[in-house]
């Protein structure tokens, strides 16, 4: 005898995935679901896909969603409330917004298959080895990030204007050679694949709202190779000589070691190039960058954009002024502003418990204070010396870059200072 599954939890909502072949598509225990709901909430794409047996009072969500989900439910508390979701609610779906707002344990879902799920179906790519990007409310410039030699991506489009973007954007990437499928309405009657294409040769054609990109990588002969890893060449950023140089980059990012999900403060942002990498690490990593030059913050700006992290935040204006007003890091690198009275203090105070600080420099006068902070808070104060190969006469010989002073500490527990003669 199979062992009867456990009832779900008593639960403020259900949420009830739906797919584009409508209410035909929809297994029996969503279907109970639905027709037993009193309330039933959805994009009015969604609630046009019901049949006239479900009863249930139609809503509509509101507009922006979020903000109103608490007002909503309370509206309607002690009635049997479903959610309607497009494919698989968990992914990239309204699920996630009621679990942050209600909790996992008052939200039961019912997952259809997404999207994504049904585009691997029909392209015979392993879901596995695919990278997803959503472009849904976010710029196109995310994509830039993602692109890698032979890598298969699938973009989930805001509109039927996105396979457009992506074009120009391959294109503009060095990418162009990529080849594009835009596959509409998965699952549904007027499901449609486009023909294969490269983003050079797409030529844009009135398309269904309801659609996802599917791109497989190529980056034309002449278009710079950015790998994966901190390190990029110095010509991937626009700069005016204030960049942390690649192989002292890579060092320091190294040090402040990004893992997923992180904040990193910049400060003496330059031309933004260590914030960028560490958001380049993954795609939940932040940061924000701290520049008091308008001209190099505006610089930043399009550094990030160009190398595929547009959400990295730019704040112009001098620290240690502006930092007040910023979320708690989980690292902070100091690349510019050493000097300016209380900078070096107001970012260890900002520093919580096990966040790390990274300070770099290449002046006497600030290596000074970084050796004092060494002797107050421990860490490691290392220096770091490029030399670079160059003709000599017809010889070569090494041309050395100054040499960069680096603190990196880690901020333990506090600990009191011990009492005297305690340790007798
Ligand atoms: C050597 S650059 C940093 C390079 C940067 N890490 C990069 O890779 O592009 C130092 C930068 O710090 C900025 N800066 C100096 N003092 C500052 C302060 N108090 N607040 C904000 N930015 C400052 C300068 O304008 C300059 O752009």
């Amino acid at each position: 005898m199979t062992p009867a599954r456990p009832a779900p939890p008593p639960a403020a909502v259900t949420v009830v995935g739906i797919g584009a072949d409508g209410w035909e598509g929809v297994p029996d225990g969503s279907r109970t679901a639905l027709l037993d709901a009193e309330v039933v909430i959805g994009a009015p794409r969604q609630l046009d896909l019901l049949p006239p047996e479900c009863a249930a009072q139609r809503i509509t969500w509101p507009s922006p969603l979020r903000p109103a989900i608490p007002g909503l439910l309370a509206a309607h508390v002690g009635r049997r409330v479903a959610v309607l979701a497009s494919g698989d609610p968990m992914f990239y779906g309204i699920g996630r917004a009621l679990t942050e707002v209600l909790g996992a344990g008052a939200v039961h879902v019912l997952p259809h298959p997404s999207s994504v799920s049904h585009a691997c179906a029909r392209l015979g790519w392993p879901l596995e080895a695919v990278e997803v990007v959503t472009l849904v409310g976010r710029p196109a410039a995310r994509l830039a990030a993602a692109l890698h030699e032979g890598r298969r991506l699938l973009v989930l489009s805001a509109d039927a204007g996105t396979p457009a973007e992506v074009a120009a954007l391959l294109r503009d990437r060095g990418y162009g050679p990529s080849r594009m499928r835009v596959l509409e309405q998965l699952g549904g009657e007027k499901e449609r694949t486009t023909a294969s294409t490269t983003a050079d040769d797409w030529h844009d054609e009135p398309g269904d709202p309801l659609n996802i990109v599917a791109v497989e990588c190529h980056r034309a002969p002449d278009a710079p190779r950015l790998g994966a890893v901190p390190g990029l060449p110095d010509t991937a950023y626009e700069h005016d000589g204030q960049l942390t140089k690649r192989h002292i980059r890579a060092a320091t990012l190294g040090v402040l070691a990004p893992a997923p999900g992180e904040l990193l403060w910049d400060v003496g942002g330059g031309s933004g190039s260590i914030a960028i990498e560490w958001m380049r690490t993954h795609p939940s990593c932040r940061a924000v960058t701290v520049e008091r030059d308008p001209v190099r913050a505006e610089r930043i700006t399009h550094n990030a954009d160009r190398l595929g992290v547009p959400g990295l935040r730019v704040l112009t204006g001098a620290a240690p002024a502006v930092l007040a007003e910023l979320p708690t890091p989980d690292a902070v690198f100091i690349g510019g502003g050493l000097t300016a009275p209380g900078l070096l203090d107001a970012c260890w105070e900002a520093l919580p418990t096990g966040g790390r600080l990274v300070a770099n420099t290449v002046t006497l006068e600030s290596e000074a204070l970084l050796a004092d902070a060494h002797r107050r808070h421990g860490g490691e104060l290392v220096r770091l010396a490029v030399a670079h190969a160059v003709p000599v006469g017809g010889f070569t010989g090494w041309r050395q870059a100054m040499p960069v002073t680096q603190w990196a500490v880690r901020k333990e527990q506090r600990t009191l200072d011990p009492l005297p003669g305690a340790d007798r």
